[in-house]
């Protein structure tokens, strides 16, 4: 099999089978019981391995190596390769915080095909597709235009550069950070940073693909492109603006030391 798919059809599909499978548990206990440690040494929950181990069923037979949070790669030798994150948000999800998702990216070699981001709560299904944009529902969206003093920013700080507070109006750390990508992407956030060196590929590979085709400048913390690794285990920092304004304000607030 070569990995040319209709992979909305599939994903979307995968994504439903998520959402029956999973949110029964939404909110209880079983949801976040401890199975263990994943590759990165992070704990997989109860909800993880269930979706995680239905995604992977699924994407066996279509002979595609797979990336995903909990049990790392499975390389089949294929020139295709699916980065999951089974559930994003799993805290969120197994606290009763209604803000979590299904996240799947595509790539051929390093380049991405397509990513798709399922928010179960409110049913909408975002995608990317490289030159054809960014879509919700399959209506196209776009990040919003900037407007100075009135900015509102995903921010994960972990004590870094908080300076940037200040020169914002608004900061929301929603906790999956796969659905703030897509809210940057839709014009209900004006950027999503993570500087605590932290993300995985896992994480954010659909999501920077649908923030990207919106329009959004994704950056490392030195202002270059960020370049994503196909594996579940690397960690990195993420800038994601509308604005190339807004990204200097970081960059220099970073170049500070803060
Ligand atoms: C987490 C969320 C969160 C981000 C963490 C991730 P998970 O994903 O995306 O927003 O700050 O770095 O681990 O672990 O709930 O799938
Ligand atoms: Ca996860």
């Amino acid at each position: 099999m070569n990995g040319e798919f209709e992979w909305n059809e599939i994903t979307f599909d995968i994504a439903k089978g998520v959402e029956k499978a999973v949110m029964p548990m939404f909110g209880t206990p079983e949801a976040g019981k401890d199975m263990g440690e994943n590759v990165s040494g992070d704990v997989t929950k109860y909800v993880d391995r269930v979706a995680e181990n239905l995604v992977v069923e699924r994407l066996k037979p279509l002979g595609v190596n797979i990336v995903s949070e909990e049990i790392g790669n499975i390389d089949v030798g294929s020139d295709y390769t699916a980065v999951i994150d089974p559930i994003d948000g799993s805290y969120n999800f197994a606290a009763g915080i209604p803000v979590f998702a299904f996240s799947l990216a595509v790539f051929k070699c390093r380049s991405p095909i397509y990513g798709a981001v399922y928010e179960f709560v409110t049913g909408n299904f975002y995608e990317g597709i490289p030159g054809k944009g960014a879509f919700m529902n399959g209506n196209p969206i776009h990040v919003r235009k900037a407007e100075r003093g009135k900015e509102a920013i995903s921010f994960y700080t972990r004590g870094r550069c908080t300076g940037l507070i200040k020169k914002v109006k608004r900061v929301r750390v929603l906790g999956a950070i796969a659905v703030e990508l897509t809210y940057l992407a839709k014009g209900a956030l004006d950027g999503v940073l993570d500087v605590r060196n932290y993300v995985r590929t896992t994480d954010i590979a659909a999501g920077v693909l649908i923030a990207r085709e919106a329009g959004a400048l994704v950056t490392d913390e030195n202002g270059e492109e960020l370049r994503l690794n196909l594996n579940a285990t690397d960690q990195t920092n993420i800038i994601a603006v509308n604005d190339r304004h807004l990204l200097n304000v970081i960059l220099e607030e970073i170049s500070r030391g803060g």
